[in-house]
């Protein structure tokens, strides 16, 4: 079993990638652009991500859009991710969005929307296709770039605590967390959501 991973040179792909590989798992780096270790591959090429994904695989992604005008990437990665058909999927989305929108503030999620633009529909779409699938989507608030945090945890949406403004965490964090539930022996499928501490 390799852990694939979608979005590898990105924010937080890059920490999946590090963590995979001090955990000693088997890696694939999926990039669209060539670099050291990366197999070449665009969500918009189903057939480049089906060649780098075998059925005993899973898949984690950090896929993310690097330009408003990339508009449709997370629905085409979530749709080629599925239908790449590894044994599971663990996918990153926005908390405060699609499922996980009634758990934050009627401002917030208004503030989303507006932030998000034309993103938004595609992350909603983009985590359908994901649940619609089996696979687990993890929902976090603002990520940041310091150092990994404990007693942060995911929880199912039916335990996430109701906030004016959603937990977020560092993205050293969440792929910790993603990569947990990646090789957990029991998956957890459908939404989990960021939880702080405290
Ligand atoms: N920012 C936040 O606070 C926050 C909070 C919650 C959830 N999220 C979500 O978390 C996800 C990851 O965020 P991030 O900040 O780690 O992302 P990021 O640094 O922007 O990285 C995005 C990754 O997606 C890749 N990518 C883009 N288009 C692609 C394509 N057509 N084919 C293959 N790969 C492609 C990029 O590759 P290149 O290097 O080639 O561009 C990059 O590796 C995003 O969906 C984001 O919306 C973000």
């Amino acid at each position: 079993m390799a852990v694939v991973i979608l979005g590898a040179s990105g924010g937080t792909g890059r920490h999946l990638v590090r963590i995979a590989g001090e955990r000693g798992l088997d890696v694939r780096a999926l990039a669209r652009t060539p670099g050291a270790g990366f197999v070449l591959a665009d969500v918009h090429d189903p057939a480049s991500i089906a060649a780098a994904v075998a059925p005993d695989d899973v898949l984690v992604s950090a896929l993310g859009l690097r330009r408003r005008a990339d508009a449709g990437t997370l629905i085409a990665g979530a749709r080629a991710a599925v239908a790449a058909r590894p044994r599971r999927i663990v996918w990153l989305g926005a908390t405060g969005t699609g499922p996980s929108a009634a758990k934050v503030s009627g401002f917030t999620r208004r503030l989303l929307r507006a932030g998000f633009g034309a993103e938004h529909t595609d992350k909603e779409t983009a985590d359908a296709v994901i649940l619609n699938a089996g696979g687990t989507v993890v929902h976090s608030g603002v990520m940041s770039d310091r150092v990994d945090r404990p007693g942060i945890t995911l929880v199912p949406l039916a335990a996430l605590p109701h906030r004016f403004w959603p937990a977020g965490a560092p993205r050293a964090t969440i792929a910790r967390l993603m990569l947990d539930e990646a090789v957990a022996a029991a998956p957890r499928t459908g939404v989990l959501a960021v939880r702080a501490s405290g």
